[in-house]
C-alpha cells in the first residue's frame, strides 16, 4: 500500500505560507516522492493551496466538516463547499475537536458521512489520553472510537494520534504503535489506510513508518516547514 503522508497545519497559515507549498513544490520535482502527499490547511487557505498545487502530485484537504450540506448552520462549512475549493480529504474527530467543541464519537460518524456523501476521504481520528493509557485503557478507548465512528462506506483513512503524543515530543513505543495499529486493521479492512499521529518528525519518521500496518503519518508542527515535512516524506 502506497503511504500517505499528510500534513494538518490546525490554525496557522496566513497567504504567505503559501511559499512553503511552493518549496515543497521544488523539493518533489527534484526527488520523486514514494507516497502521496496531502496538506490540509485552515479553510481559509484551501482554495489557495488547491490551486498553488494544481499540476503537482500535492493533494489538498480540510480539518472539519459540518454534518449537513447547507442550511442555517453560521459559521460551519460543508464538505460540498470544501470539494468546491479544492479539498478531497477532511480530518474528522481530531482530538482538538473532540477537546475544544465537545465532539462524540457518533457526531464524528455523521462528519466522515458527510464527507463521504460529497466523495471526499474522511480521515477520521481515533486516540486515547495519558490518563487512559496509564490506566491500560488505550486499546478499549480507541476500539470503542472505532466502532462509534466508522461508517459502513470503507473510503476512509483512520488516523490513530494519542492525544498525550500530538505537539509534546513525546512518541509511544515502537511496539505500542505496533499493538494498536494491528487492533486498527482488524476493524477495518486490508486496504484501509492506517496513519500514525502524534510528535512525527524527519528524526523519528522512518522507524514509525516501517512499522506493520502503520501506511502514513499525520504531522502537526513539522508539516508547516516544507524543508521538515519533505524531509518525512523522504523517510518513507
Ligand atoms: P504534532 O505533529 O504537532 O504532534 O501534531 C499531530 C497532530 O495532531 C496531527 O493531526
Amino acid at each position: 500500500m502506497r503511504h500517505l503522508i499528510a500534513g494538518n497545519w490546525k490554525m496557522n497559515g496566513l497567504k504567505s505560507s503559501l511559499g512553503e507549498v511552493t518549496r515543497l513544490k521544488e523539493l518533489l520535482a527534484a526527488n520523486t516522492a514514494n507516497a502521496d502527499v496531502l496538506i490540509c490547511p485552515p479553510f481559509t487557505l484551501i482554495s489557495d493551496l488547491a490551486k498553488e498545487a494544481n499540476g503537482t502530485t500535492i493533494m489538498c484537504g480540510a480539518q472539519d466538516c459540518h454534518t449537513a450540506v447547507s442550511g442555517a448552520h453560521t459559521g460551519d462549512v460543508s464538505a460540498e463547499m470544501l470539494k468546491e475549493a479544492g479539498a478531497m480529504f477532511i480530518i474528522v474527530g481530531h482530538s482538538e475537536r473532540r477537546a475544544d467543541h465537545g465532539e462524540t464519537t457518533a457526531l464524528v460518524k455523521q462528519k466522515a458521512e458527510a464527507a463521504q456523501d460529497a466523495a471526499l476521504t474522511p480521515i477520521i481520528c481515533v486516540g486515547e489520553t495519558r490518563e487512559e493509557r496509564e490506566l491500560g485503557n488505550a486499546a478499549a478507548v480507541v476500539s470503542a472510537q472505532l466502532s462509534g465512528s466508522l461508517p459502513e462506506d470503507t473510503n476512509y483513512v483512520v488516523a490513530y494520534e494519542p492525544v498525550w503524543a500530538i505537539g509534546t515530543g513525546l512518541v509511544p513505543s515502537l511496539d505500542d504503535i505496533r499493538e494498536i495499529h494491528a487492533l486498527v486493521r482488524e476493524k477495518t479492512t486490508p486496504d484501509t489506510r492506517l496513519l500514525y499521529g502524534g510528535s512525527v518528525k524527519p528524526a523519528n519518521a522512518a522507524e514509525i513508518l516501517a512499522i506493520e500496518n502503520v501506511n502514513g503519518a499525520l504531522v502537526g508542527g513539522a508539516s508547516l516547514k516544507a524543508d521538515d515535512f519533505y524531509g518525512i516524506i523522504q523517510a518513507v
